[in-house]
């Protein structure tokens, strides 16, 4: 089987652990890793100008019920990656199965993302993406920094509804769950 390959790989560096030095090469993790079905989110901020900032983001979770917490993973080379930093908050848009154009908008680093998709501010002052299946918006409570990327972990502060399908993500490809129309 191919994963039990991989790991007798890994094991075969002597004096080495996996920790300090893989062979499992960033295609292969991140292969393995696709086969994890996520919904999509479109995280957003402000930038210190007050421009609304976000990219596409399928890392994220559930932390804890009470308070209630959940977590991003934001890559460092991120340009959205600073003024989530330095606001402290942001909103996390999880999108509806229609809404993979937006997923691909927002998995880009063009600076007018939000150019031409609909969006309101909140009192919060979060840029919400108004077609989105449910908005979540949060305060920052702390930041870890691992490997090249950063958890931000946030405490929900206001949720909101929409209604529809979720936008899937699995193995590279956008999808929908079976038998479930948008
Ligand atoms: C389905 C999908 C999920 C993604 N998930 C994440 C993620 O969780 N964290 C992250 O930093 N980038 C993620 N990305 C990549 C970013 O969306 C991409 O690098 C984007 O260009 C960043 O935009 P920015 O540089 O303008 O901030 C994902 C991309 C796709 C298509």
């Amino acid at each position: 089987m191919e994963s039990t390959h991989i790991y007798a790989q890994n094991l075969a560096i002597s004096g080495l652990t996996c920790y300090i030095k893989t062979v499992i090469s960033s295609d292969e993790f991140r292969r393995a890793l696709g086969h994890f079905a996520t919904g999509v989110t479109v995280v957003s901020t402000c930038d210190g100008d007050g421009r609304p900032t976000g990219l596409t983001a399928s890392a994220f979770t559930s932390v804890s019920l009470d308070p209630p917490l959940v977590l991003v993973c934001v890559d460092h080379k991120s340009q959205s990656y600073p003024a989530l930093l330095e606001r402290g908050r942001f909103a996390v848009n999880v999108l509806r199965a229609d809404q993979e154009a937006v997923s691909r908008r927002f998995a880009t680093t063009r600076l007018d993302k939000f150019d031409g998709v609909p969006f309101h501010m909140s009192p919060l002052a979060l840029p919400l993406l108004d077609d989105a299946l449910a908005q979540l918006e949060c305060v920052t409570v702390s930041t870890h920094v691992e490997g090249d990327h950063t958890i931000l972990v946030g405490r929900v502060e206001c949720v909101h509804f929409g209604s529809g399908q979720p936008l899937v993500y699995y193995r590279g490809r956008y999808d929908r769950l079976s038998g479930a129309s948008a």
